[in-house]
C-alpha cells in the first residue's frame, strides 16, 4: 500500500527535533573547522522518494513537500574538503533523506561594515 502523507513512521515533533540536532552537529563541526558564518533556514523539499519514506513500485503517489533544514555556508576553498566532512559526519545516519551537499563557486563576497572584499570578508 502507498504511504500516505505525513505516513512517515517519524511524527513531526521527532523530525523536526531531529532536524535541530543535526542542524546543532553540523553548526559545531563546522566551528572546529574555522567557520565565520552560516545561514539556516527552515526549508520544504523532497528527493528521490518524492515526500514519501519508501517507494513502492508500480504505487501511485503523489508528489509531497517535507520540512528540511537548508544550511548555506561561504568558505575559503582552502577548508571546502574539511567542511565536506564535517557536514558528512554530522548529517550521516544512513537513512534516506540524509540530505545532500551542493557546492558552487560564489564571485564576490563584499563585507558591508568595513568594505572588505573577497577573502578578506568572508
Ligand atoms: N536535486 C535536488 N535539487 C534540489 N534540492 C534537492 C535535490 N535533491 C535533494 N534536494 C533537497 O534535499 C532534501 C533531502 O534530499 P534527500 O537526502 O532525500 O535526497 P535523495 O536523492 O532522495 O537521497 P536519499 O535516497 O538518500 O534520500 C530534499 O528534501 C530536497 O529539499
Ligand atoms: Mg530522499
Amino acid at each position: 500500500m502507498p504511504l500516505k502523507s505525513g505516513q512517515s513512521g517519524i511524527n513531526e515533533k521527532d523530525r523536526s527535533h531531529h532536524q535541530a540536532v543535526q542542524a546543532g552537529q553540523v553548526k559545531e563541526a563546522l566551528h572546529e573547522i574555522g567557520l565565520k558564518g552560516i545561514t539556516v533556514t527552515e526549508a520544504k523539499g523532497f528527493g528521490r522518494q518524492k515526500g514519501h519514506t519508501e517507494l513502492y513500485r508500480g504505487a501511485e503517489y503523489v508528489v509531497d513537500f517535507l520540512p528540511k533544514v537548508k544550511i548555506e555556508i561561504v568558505l575559503e576553498d582552502d577548508l571546502v574538503e574539511r567542511a565536506i566532512e564535517a557536514i558528512t559526519q554530522a548529517a550521516h545516519t544512513g537513512r534516506i533523506g540524509d540530505g545532500k551537499i551542493f557546492i558552487s563557486s560564489i564571485e564576490e563576497v563584499i563585507r558591508i561594515r568595513t568594505g572588505e572584499k573577497g577573502a578578506e570578508a568572508v
